[in-house]
């Protein structure tokens, strides 16, 4: 799970930045999701200019990059303060940017201002609930008054790192259960994934096999080195093979799936064939293929796969003849 804290203030002087780093330096330490810091200063928005409806297309590049940071996440914890009762407008605006991005998530909140932020936490509540944003119960309430030194310098009480603990172990263990909801038919959803691997193969489509693979994904291919790390190493092989084919072909079979939450993994046999620069035809060689996937706000993209022969230990020759 990946937990994304929301810093909810832009304020020239804002006090949020000394609360996000609180919540954020507790929540490292646990060993249940990966947490990151999103400041609403990294991602400046105009006020909404999009054009209406909920796809998830944008026409911004502004938005597009936000959206981007809300898919990565899996459950959010918002640290917000009170501006008039309500939440800050430049956290309303982030919010309404995008919508499926939130959808199926799990959301917490740590508020402080003048009454603590409580008034500003029960709007955003309703917010959340328009945006399909499941919010926990605890939550960590932080008046000016009793946890800030002359209004301004954070102090909190030793207490508030137990109802902090709270709201994360809530956060977690909801993102957690909502990610079945959010994979909807999983086992459908990776087989469209790997189909549209194969798809981009046969149509030799670089940009089309990029949207399949995690920016990070680590790939142990049948070629050396050892393993070629990130999207575009993984994509400078597949160049590699439409170099020396004219025409790819690409089959995958038996191809077996199974699914456990966010993750997912398949193995079959694949073969690379088709016809080479020089009009030779050839039925390539049979690889043993396994994937791991993770489910994105994009979909299920590849993190790791592993491509290889047997070899013969005698010889220490690799075995491309063996045919599923
Ligand atoms: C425009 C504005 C309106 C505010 N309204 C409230 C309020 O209605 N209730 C409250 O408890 N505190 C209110 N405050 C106090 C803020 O919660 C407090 O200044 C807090 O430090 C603001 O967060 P920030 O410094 O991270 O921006 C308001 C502050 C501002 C700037």
């Amino acid at each position: 799970m990946k937990i994304g804290i929301v810093l909810g203030s832009t304020r020239p002087g804002r006090v949020g930045d000394q609360v996000a780093r609180w919540v954020h330096e507790r929540a490292v330490d646990r060993m249940d999701a990966e947490f990151t810091l999103i400041d609403l200063r990294d991602h400046p928005l105009p006020h909404l200019e999009e054009p209406p409806g909920f796809s998830g297309s944008y026409r911004d590049e502004r938005t597009r990059d936000w959206a981007a940071t809300v898919a990565a996440c899996d459950g959010f914890v918002f640290v917000t303060p009170e501006y008039h009762h309500s939440l800050p407008g430049v956290l309303k605006n982030a919010m309404d940017h995008v919508h499926v991005e939130w959808n199926g998530k799990a959301a917490g909140f740590v508020s402080y201002g003048g009454a603590g932020g409580a008034r500003s936490v029960e709007q955003l509540r309703l917010v959340c609930g328009a945006l399909q944003l499941a919010d926990v119960a605890p939550q960590v309430t932080l008046p000016l008054a009793t946890e800030f030194e002359n209004r301004t310098v954070f102090k909190p009480g030793a207490h508030q790192l137990a109802a902090l603990d709270l709201v994360l172990d809530h956060v977690v263990a909801w993102s957690t259960a909502l990610s079945a909801l959010r994979c909807g038919d999983a086992e459908a959803g990776v087989r469209e994934r790997l189909d549209a691997i194969v798809a981009g193969l046969r149509n030799k489509d670089l940009e089309a096999l990029r949207h399949s693979y995690a920016p990070d994904v680590v790939s142990f291919d049948v070629e050396p080195p050892l393993q070629h790390v990130g999207v575009d190493a993984k994509l400078k092989n597949w160049a590699k093979v439409f170099t020396i084919f004219e025409k790819v072909d690409y089959e995958l079979r038996d191809l077996t799936v199974a699914v456990s939450g966010n993750l997912a993994v398949g193995h079959g046999f694949g073969r690379v064939s088709g016809t080479l620069k020089d009009g030779t035809g050839t039925d390539g060689m049979w690889v043993r293929a396994t994937f791991v996937l993770r489910h994105t706000g994009d979909g299920w993209v590849i993190v790791h796969d592993q491509a290889s022969v047997p070899f013969d230990l005698a010889t220490g020759r690799g075995m491309t003849e063996l045919t599923p």
